[in-house]
């Protein structure tokens, strides 16, 4: 058994696990430790980038012990070292890359660089110790990645190998959420406030229209949803409270749902697909779970969402990647090269 601790650090979370790779394409978790700063930003109503690098700096070590603690392993019993290297903040991704990189050239363990947006594609494996290994998608199939900063669809050849189909054109469907609970003054971060206050609400209260890019059947735009809400609460005269917030978050909410689910399937159809995998913090929305469940049945095809744990941001997925990643990483074992990688802020999922 090959056992590779995982680092993350790319955004508020601090993260680490230790994983290793089962023999029928899943990925056994042993511990997993996420760190959230999610307290400390929602002052500022968003991550600050500043605040985020030094609270990893603070946190990185005690996170990494447990994480070594919790699988009861020690440095010795490690076959390799992954860690985030991108896309993300520089500072905050730098944090992790340091420390990944002094832990390889100490115990002498190849340093497995990741891709965070691969990450989160490879979360569909994982499974605890005790559980059963889940059922994995085929391939090739097309995986939505939903989260605060990205809303893109990808062909899914291999675990390792990945093309973009579609893009958001403006917001993140999760920057979206964000942003209209702090319209609203719900606080951050908004999606989860959004979809608790949404359960009180009519969502035919108000019509928000699908938008249509010309040209980019497949691409997405939260920015025209976000504007509409705003307009609605300029035509309420105040900001709505009670039943008429409810309402409002509900019809937004539905509008934004409406809007993946519609983009998925006819990306599926453009690529003569049937399997969905679907990651990333908006993929916690129940809402967008249940609903891409039953088209997908519907279709005849399957939908794979990983536990809501897996979905925002943790080191699990980044170790997920990784061992589909390790053969040549271990083959190769421990090198000086591993020492020069550089943080990349912007880094498309295949490059
Ligand atoms: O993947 P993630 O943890 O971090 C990024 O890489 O961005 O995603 C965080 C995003 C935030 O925008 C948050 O509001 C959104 O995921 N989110 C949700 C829900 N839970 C988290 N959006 C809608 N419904 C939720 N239940
Ligand atoms: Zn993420």
């Amino acid at each position: 058994m090959s056992y590779i601790l995982a680092i993350e650090s790319s955004c508020d979370e601090t993260a680490a696990a230790v994983v290793s790779p089962d023999l029928g394409g899943g990925v056994t978790v042993h511990s997993d430790v996420v760190r959230s700063q999610v307290s400390l930003h929602a002052k500022w109503g968003g991550v600050v980038p500043e605040i985020a690098s030094r609270n990893h700096v603070v946190d990185v070590l005690p996170v990494i012990s447990s994480a070594l603690e919790g699988a009861g392993l020690s440095w010795g019993d490690l076959d390799a070292v992954a860690v985030t290297q991108g896309p993300g903040l520089v500072g905050a991704l730098l944090v992790g890359l340091q420390v990944a990189k002094s832990i390889a050239y100490a115990h002498q363990l190849p340093l497995i660089p990741v891709n965070h947006l691969l990450g989160h594609l490879s979360a569909v494996g994982l499974h605890g110790p005790e559980e059963p290994q889940p059922e994995l998608p085929s391939y090739p199939h097309l995986a939505l990645v939903v989260s605060g900063g990205h809303t893109a669809i990808y062909k899914v050849n291999s675990p390792v190998e990945v093309s973009l189909i579609s893009n958001t054109s403006d917001d993140a469907a999760g920057e979206a959420f964000d942003k209209v609970a702090r319209m609203l003054g719900l606080g951050y971060p908004g999606g989860p406030k959004v979809e608790a206050l949404a359960h009180k609400g009519d969502d035919r209260a108000h019509r928000f229209t699908l938008p249509r890019l010309k040209g980019r059947p497949l691409d997405f735009s939260f920015s025209g949803l976000k504007t509409a809400v705003l307009t609605a609460i300029k035509a309420h005269g105040a900001l709505p409270e009670g039943q008429a917030m409810a309402d409002l978050v509900a019809s937004f909410q539905r509008a934004a749902v409406h809007q993946l689910v519609d983009r998925c399937c006819a990306a599926l159809d453009r690529e003569g697909l049937s399997e969905l995998t679907v990651a990333g913090g908006v993929a916690c929305n129940q809402l967008l779970r249940v609903r891409l469940s039953e088209v997908l049945t519907s279709r005849g095809g399957r939908c794979f969402v990983p536990p809501k744990r897996w979905c925002t941001d943790n080191a699990a997925m980044i170790g997920a990647a990784a061992t589909h990643l390790a053969p040549r990483y271990l083959e190769r074992g421990a090198s000086f090269e591993d020492l020069e990688l550089n943080a990349r802020s912007a880094w498309p999922v295949m490059s």
